[in-house]
Parts: structure tokens; sequence; C-alpha cells
């Protein structure tokens, strides 16, 4: 018997030994007891992290969606699959059970199919929080397609730069999306992208705000007359389990977001094992992740994890603010919410509104907690903990990231004792350890490091798509025969993970994961500017905010620095998204170099944080005399 569910401690760390001492039996009688595989596997790990190349369960032959719908037609048929918030709450909640989402899944797929699209093809979906978000990830999968999910708030060219990467030839989108009051124009968003995305032939659009939009003939259908024409049965394109399912981009340090790409079999056991294990989920509960399915949150736990375990998972179109800061607390009890997964940002933001939001709300249902994004700090553990979980729910901080397509590190809810900003233990199969400055694991507890993991788990990125050789110097190059995260981190006396933050220049804003380089050459491209740097600094709700140092050409340097601000927040805007706009922009001379020619951000981030004392050693500087004016300056 496996031991696909965790009850206690004690057999948590029985599994867990047995996990790391036989991991392929581990996972193979796990694969083997609860999913649904149309040919087993011949083989259930092979690997190799010099390559990097890593496979489980070769040769197996399955497809996903008949793991998160189909086999459970027979036993949960009526159950809800999806409850679907929107926005408004005058507009009606959506109650999508397996069987509709069986329907709409095939139809979707098949008219993907009818536009051409097979096997392999990738599609890039653009579409808000909507039921066709949900569906049309999953239609992708059912004929084997990759999809390649653009969050619905980056810019048309931060949307452009992600279709041409991974060649789409077809995008979904919507003619406009709700966001709290706002309404976003997204196929206005979508045409300018496509103006330099030539291998684009197809866009289907779905109807959401009713707006009149105009059409590019043959190029733009609507999507919905399509779906009523189409059979609501789509056989599954049978897939391997090492074929591509989805493409994710997230940010790297420098260069071009990295196309995380993820394969099917592994993936979904490992999203599937720890969705239930992470949140304990049982038969009857309603389990609800605020996150937006554009990030690998929503893909492995609103979509896949949740679906292949037959839950009830919610998708909510709003914001946390509208109509007002009741408004999450108000779906818990409306939908009697069981379990709930948020982010550090969201609930910091929560917290500086005024209690009565809460404490109006019968917030009873709730059994466990989530965290996830970015380190959770002590104040915001312990009013989620007081306020929303009464200190009866324990908190799921789960650490992990787009490329481990899984969570890694979490407590397990009445397992594992919580320990506020700790997340604390490894799940089953995950060997975390701690690198030091000489490049060698640091033994023993109350220890500080580099987090990397010795030993491949199934829903490992395979590749970043297209640039194999980026794969392996951004996670297996820095040290041999590991994988290395990008974060730093601590473990405590008894063994538990606190994660302190990224160690390279990605900078996390309100849980997104922002790499300075790009922001800076949207900043460049102001024709005012000559050049810049950005370093994070810490901020009460989002954690990090963004605080830019600019130099400006001299024809600009007599121009209104408000006015110049705004024009580079536009820039940013146009080529990021709002998101990466930055809160403190001061002008300078010049910016602290090395003498070969490398921005020393150490010195820029003292500024930003505000302790000028931490500075240290600036006289190997090629510049040592700018450091005082920029301190003076500092905003
Ligand atoms: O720095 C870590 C932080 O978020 C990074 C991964 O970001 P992304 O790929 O966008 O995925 C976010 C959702 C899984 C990590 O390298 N991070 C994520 N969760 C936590 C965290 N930092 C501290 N505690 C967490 N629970």
């Amino acid at each position: 018997m496996s031991s696909y569910h965790i009850k206690n401690l004690e057999e948590y760390f029985q599994v867990y030994r047995k996990s790391i001492r036989y991991p392929e039996v581990f996972w193979e009688e796990i694969a083997e007891e609860h999913f649904l595989w149309r040919k087993k596997w011949d083989n259930v790990l092979s690997w190799d992290f010099q390559k990097p190349e890593i496979k489980w369960f070769e040769g197996a032959k399955l497809n996903i969606t008949e793991n998160c719908i189909d086999r459970h037609l027979g036993i949960r048929g009526d159950k809800t699959a999806i409850i679907w918030e929107p926005n408004d709450t005058n507009e009606k909640a959506q109650h999508i059970s397996y069987h509709d989402l069986y329907e709409r899944v095939n139809k979707f797929a098949n008219v993907l199919k009818g536009q051409g699209i097979r096997k392999g093809d990738r599609v890039c979906i653009y579409l808000p929080m909507i039921p066709e978000l949900a569906v049309s990830v999953l239609a992708c999968a059912r004929i084997g397609a990759i999809h390649s999910v653009v969050f619905a708030g980056f810019s048309a060219s931060a949307l452009a730069t992600r279709i041409n990467d991974c060649d789409c030839k077809i995008v979904l989108t919507s003619d406009g999306s709700y966001r709290g009051k706002k309404s976003i124009d997204l196929k206005g968003i979508v045409d300018e992208a496509l103006e330099t995305c030539p291998g684009v032939e197809t866009v289907l659009v779905a109807k959401r705000i009713n707006s009149d939009i105009p059409m590019v003939d043959g190029r733009d259908k609507w999507l919905e007359p399509l779906l009523k024409k189409a059979s609501s049965e789509c056989e599954p394109e049978i897939m391997d389990a090492e074929d591509p399912l989805f493409i994710l981009y997230t940010s790297g340090s420098t260069g071009m977001p990295k196309g995380m790409m993820h394969t099917t079999g592994g993936y979904m056991v490992y999203a599937a094992y720890t969705f239930k294990n992470v949140f304990q989920y049982k038969e009857e509960d309603v389990y609800w992740c605020t996150a937006d399915i554009g990030w690998i949150t929503g893909h492995s736990y609103i979509v896949y994890g949740p679906l292949a375990n037959g839950a009830t998972t919610v998708m909510f179109e709003g914001v946390p603010n509208y109509p007002d800061w009741g408004r999450f607390w108000e779906i818990v009890e409306k939908h009697k919410i069981n379990q709930f997964y948020t982010a550090p940002t969201a609930i910091r933001a929560l917290a500086k509104e005024d209690l009565k939001y809460v404490e109006d709300h019968d917030l009873s249902s709730l059994t466990v907690l989530g965290s996830v994004g970015e380190p959770i700090n002590e104040e915001a553990w312990h009013w989620y903990n007081d306020h929303i979980g009464k200190k009866v729910c324990p908190i799921s901080d789960t650490w992990w990231q787009t490329e481990t397509g899984g969570i890694m590190i979490s407590p397990i809810p009445f397992s594992t004792p919580t320990k506020p900003t700790y997340a604390s233990l490894p799940m089953p199969g995950i060997v975390p350890c701690l690198m030091g400055k000489d490049g060698k694991e640091v033994q023993g507890n109350q220890v500080l490091g580099r987090l990397a993991f010795k030993f491949p788990w199934p829903a490992m990125a395979r590749t970043i798509w297209g640039n194999h050789k980026r794969y392996k110097e951004t996670y297996f190059a820095d040290y041999d025969n590991y994988y290395f995260s990008g974060d730093g981190a601590m473990r405590d006396e008894v063994g538990y993970y606190r994660i302190t933050g990224r160690v390279d220049d990605v900078i996390i804003v309100s849980g997104h994961n922002l790499g300075s380089a790009p922001i800076e050459n949207a900043i460049n491209e102001h024709q005012g500017v000559a050049e810049s740097a950005i370093v994070g600094f810490p901020h009460d709700i989002k954690g990090n905010a963004l605080y830019g140092f600019v130099i400006l050409k001299d024809e600009a340097l007599d121009r209104d620095h408000d006015e110049l601000r705004r024009e580079i927040n536009q820039k940013i805007t146009e080529r990021i998204g709002p998101i990466a706009k930055l809160d403190k922009i001061q002008f300078t001379s010049g910016l602290p170099k090395t003498r070969s020619g490398k921005i020393m951000r150490r010195i820029l981030r003292c500024v930003a944080h505000n302790t000028p004392d931490e500075l240290g050693d600036t006289s190997t500087l090629l510049n040592p005399e700018v450091v005082q004016e920029i301190i003076d300056n500092a905003l």
C-alpha cells in the first residue's frame, strides 16, 4: 500500500524515510494506485544532473485530463469541480460539475482541433480568471497541445516576447476583463502584441465584458459560436509521461524570461500528491486558492492538483478590495471554504484594514490555511493565525517555485507542528540541503546557506524551452550535482527550514518574481536616460518595492523630475506591466562600479534600505566619490 495520505507526524517520518531510501518504489506505488495510465512505465526514474536530463515514468502512456475529469465521472460526476466566483457581487457564481467540465473541455478541445491545433503545438492563453481559462488549459492537455498561459496583467510587449519565444500558433483571449471597478481591454493588448508576432494565425475571443472591439478578418474568431457547434466528445490524445504538458515563463535575473517546460506524468503525480497532503483535502471539502492561473500556483493548485483528486476548487475573478476589503471573507462564508491558500502580500494588505471586515463574516468552515510566494513575516503570520484561522487552523507555509512544479517544503497540517515564518520540513521525496561559501554542503543544524536539492522529484521542470544550456547554467552549474534554487535559507535546531529570500538579482514584489535586467532595459529605453540600476527595499504590504537609480543624459538634466519619473514608470508599464513600476526613482550623476565595470548593487541596496553604516569598504570602487552623493540624495 502506498502512503498517499499522511495523517500524523510519525507517519510523515516513516513515509519520508521510505521516500528517500527507496524513491523509485515510493513514487511507483503512488503512481500505480492513484492514477489512470493507458500503459505502465518501463522505468520509474532515470536522471543525470550533469546533462541535465531527468525522466520519470518513462514509457508510460496517459492523458492528464482523463485523470482530472473522466475517471471521476462514475463516482462524482455531479460533484462540483469548479466554483467560479465573479468579480461583481451582483453576478451569480457558477458551479461547474465534473460532468459539465467534461463537456466544456471536450467542446473546447474540438474547437482547437478545428483550428488546426495538434499534439505538440503551442497555444498561448491570455485570459482573465473566467471559466474559459481553466477549460482551455485542460482542452490543450486533452489534445496534447502545449499550453503557455501568460498572466493577463502583462503588457503587449511582454506578451509578444512570450508568444514568439515558443512560436505559438494561436492565442486565446477575451474581449476584456474585470478587475474590481476597472475593466481592461485585453483584446487591444493582444492586437498590439500581435503586430510583432508573425507566427500567430488565429485568435479566439471569449466574451466577457461585451465591449465593441475590432476583429481582424481571417485571424480573429468569436469563441462562443464555435463552441456551440462543437461536439462534446473528444478522444484524449494519448501522451508519453515525458511529453510536454505546458510552458510557463518566469523571470530570470538577466535577459529573456525563462520558459520552464513541464512534462505530463511526473508533474501530475507530484501536484496531486502534494495537494492532498499539504491541504489535507477530504472528499466533501471546498478548497480555494486565490492565485491567478497565470502563475504556477494556479496551474498546480487551482487546476491540476485539485482536479486530479476530484476536489471542488474555487476560481475567483476579482480582487481582495472590491467591493470592499471584506470580499475574501465574504467568499469564504458564502462557499464554506475549508482550505484557503493565499500570498503574504495579500495577508499584509488585509491586515492593514479594519478588523470588522473579518469579523462580519463566519469563517468557521476553515480548517487549513496556506501561504505561498515569498517569505511570510512574523506579524503577518500571527494576524493570519489569530484572525483568520482563529488559532485552530494550521498554516502551511509552502516553499516552491515555477521550476519545481509543486510544493517542496511545507508543514503537513495536523502532523507537522508549525513555527511562524518557517516552511519547516521537506515533502516526501525531497532532499534539501544548504550550500556554503566553499561550494560544499553545510552540515548540522542551526546553520545558514543556499538552498539546493540533491535528488530529482517528479514535477521538476525538464528544461527551458529552446535553451537547454541556460537551464543547465541557471540551476545546475553553481554546485556540481545539485539543483540550486536561487534562494538563501537557514535550518534551525530541529531541522526546520526558513527561507530568507533570493540571493540573485530577482526581486519579489507582491509575490511576483521580477528580474532587475528587464526592468533596467525598459528604463533605459526612455530617451532621457543614460543608465539605470534597480534594487528592492522592504515594503509593508508588497514585501519588497523597487528603487531605481537613474543617470540622465545631458539633454534631460533640466527637465522636471516628477514628470520624468512618470514617463519612466510608463515605459516599464508598456514593456513589462504595472507590477514592475518603481516606487522610488533617484536621479544620480553616477552608479558605483567595480573596476571591471559591474554595478555594485550591494551599495545601492544599503542606500535603498537606509542602512548606509553597513556599506563596508568602498575604496576598491572605480568611482568611490559617487557613493556619498547617492547617500546624500537618498529618497
Ligand atoms: O524566493 C522564493 C519565493 O518565490 C520564488 C519562486 O517564485 P515563483 O517561481 O514565482 O513561484 C512562486 C509560487 C510557487 C522562490 O524562489 N517563495 C515562494 N514561496 C515561498 C518563497 N519564499 C519564502 N517562503 C515561501 N513559502
